[in-house]
Parts: C-alpha cells; sequence; structure tokens
C-alpha cells in the first residue's frame, strides 16, 4: 500500500535531509534585484532551515551550495557566491552556540585559501557539537566525486576482487548515512549531479517555491510526503 497513513506518534522524521538551493536568480530577478542577491537570501534562508532541522531532530542535512559546473557562471555571480559563503562561515560560532556540527562536501583544494582556512575553522570549533550535522556541498560534483573514489581506491593498492559498493561508498566524501528525503525548489525536476551515488534509494520531493522563500513550514510539508511513501529498498 503506497499511502498508508500514518499517526503523529509514528510520524518518522527522516535521518538525513538533503536540499538543492535552487531559485535563488528567479527570486532576485522578480524583485528587480541583482543574482547574488538571490544567493544572499538563500543563505539566510538556509540558516533558518538548518535551525528548523536541527529543533525537529533532523540528525544531518546537506545543501547544495556549489557546484563543480558552477565555475561556468559570471566571474562575478562566482565571487559572490564566495563572498556569501565566507561571511557565512564567519558566522559559524553562532552555529556552535546552538549545537549544530558544520562540515563541508566537494573538493575544497580548488577555493581561496583563506575559505579553506575558514572551512577547517568551522569544523574545529564546533566538532564537538551533538546536535544536527550540517554539511554544505562545495566545489561539488556527484560524478567528480565518485572519480576522486575511484582513484583513492587504485591508488590503495586493493585488486579488483576487493571493490565492493561499501568500498566506493567509504571513499566518498560523505563519511554519514545517504540522504533519506532530497527536496528540490524552483519547479526544477532534476538532480544535477547532486549526491549521485547517495540518491539510490533516497525520496524525492519537489515544490514551485523558490528557495529564498522557502521555510520551515515547507519543511514540514516534505516530511509529510516522506511520510506517506513506503521505502522497499528494492524488496517487496
Ligand atoms: C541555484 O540557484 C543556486 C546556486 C547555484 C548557488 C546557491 C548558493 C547560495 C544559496 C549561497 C551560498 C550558500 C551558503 C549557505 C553559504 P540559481 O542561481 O540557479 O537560481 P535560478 O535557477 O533561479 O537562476
Amino acid at each position: 500500500m503506497f499511502f498508508k497513513k500514518k499517526t503523529d506518534e509514528k510520524r518518522v522524521i527522516p535521518t538525513h535531509i538533503a536540499v538543492i538551493m535552487d531559485g535563488n536568480g528567479r527570486w532576485a530577478k522578480k524583485r528587480g534585484l541583482p543574482r547574488n542577491a538571490g544567493h544572499a537570501a538563500g543563505s539566510k534562508t538556509f540558516k533558518e532551515i538548518a535551525r528548523y532541522c536541527n529543533k525537529i531532530g533532523v540528525k544531518y542535512l546537506t545543501a547544495y551550495a556549489f557546484s563543480t559546473e558552477n565555475w561556468k557562471r559570471p566571474e562575478s555571480e562566482v565571487q559572490g557566491i564566495m563572498n556569501i559563503l565566507r561571511d557565512y562561515l564567519k558566522d559559524s560560532k553562532n552555529y556552535v552556540k546552538e549545537n549544530i556540527k558544520l562540515g563541508f562536501i566537494g573538493d575544497r583544494t580548488a577555493l581561496d585559501s583563506d575559505i579553506q582556512e575558514l572551512m577547517r575553522q568551522a569544523e574545529e570549533d564546533s566538532k564537538n557539537a551533538t546536535g544536527l550535522k550540517c554539511y554544505l556541498a562545495i566545489n561539488y560534483g556527484g560524478r567528480d566525486e565518485i572519480v576522486h573514489a575511484v582513484k583513492n581506491i587504485i591508488n590503495s593498492g586493493v585488486s579488483a576482487d576487493e571493490v565492493t559498493d561499501k568500498l566506493i561508498s567509504d571513499n566518498l566524501y560523505t563519511d554519514y548515512p545517504d540522504p533519506d528525503l532530497i527536496i528540490r525548489p524552483s519547479g526544477e525536476l532534476r538532480l544535477s549531479n547532486y549526491l549521485v551515488w547517495q540518491s539510490a534509494y533516497s525520496e524525492f520531493w519537489f515544490s514551485d517555491v523558490l528557495w529564498p522563500d522557502f521555510s520551515g513550514k515547507d519543511i514540514e510539508k516534505a516530511i509529510d510526503a516522506y511520510n506517506k511513501r513506503e521505502r522497499r529498498f528494492g524488496g517487496v
């Protein structure tokens, strides 16, 4: 049965929610603002969503902040996003106060060294937090991640017979559970190279709301929809 009604006490909070923060550009355009104003609003929304997820007991939240393909955007937009990222990282002490642990996935070696240092510092400062584990995907691409994992595996000298599903998972950037629920706002219905390996059995939820307008109410709607799904992981 697909649409099983669950009573409130049986309502399941997904362990790991992953979001694609889409629609920032359109949000800004609608208001006659530059695209980077949309990204700044999107970053603010992300902080609110992280706090909300922490409050309701989500264990892991991963958000797509900058993809390996986003370097193709105009230099001013790329620099704008990097500056918003700097501000976000400098603000990370507030997260620590709220018991949120920060982490990052993606190839950080291509980022400016001050950003790499701020990322390291944010991870260090929040390492003992026991609440939400909040990850940003930066210079992240699912295919790039798999290539990176395969290179690591080959360099470690294992034989072909030793390559397993688990070995590949263990060599990805995500050293935490796969997403239970992937949320994409703004009306687009694609994965865009996000968590390609990890999404094998994820549930998807789409919404027309543009990311800067996304709120805890939308997270609730996504969780309600998630609770109506029956996850079979290929079984019956
Ligand atoms: C996609 O919307 C959004 C991005 C490529 C960048 C997202 C980045 C941020 C929200 C800022 C960094 C985040 C944090 C938390 C530090 P789009 O620009 O493709 O929107 P559009 O499809 O409406 O043009």
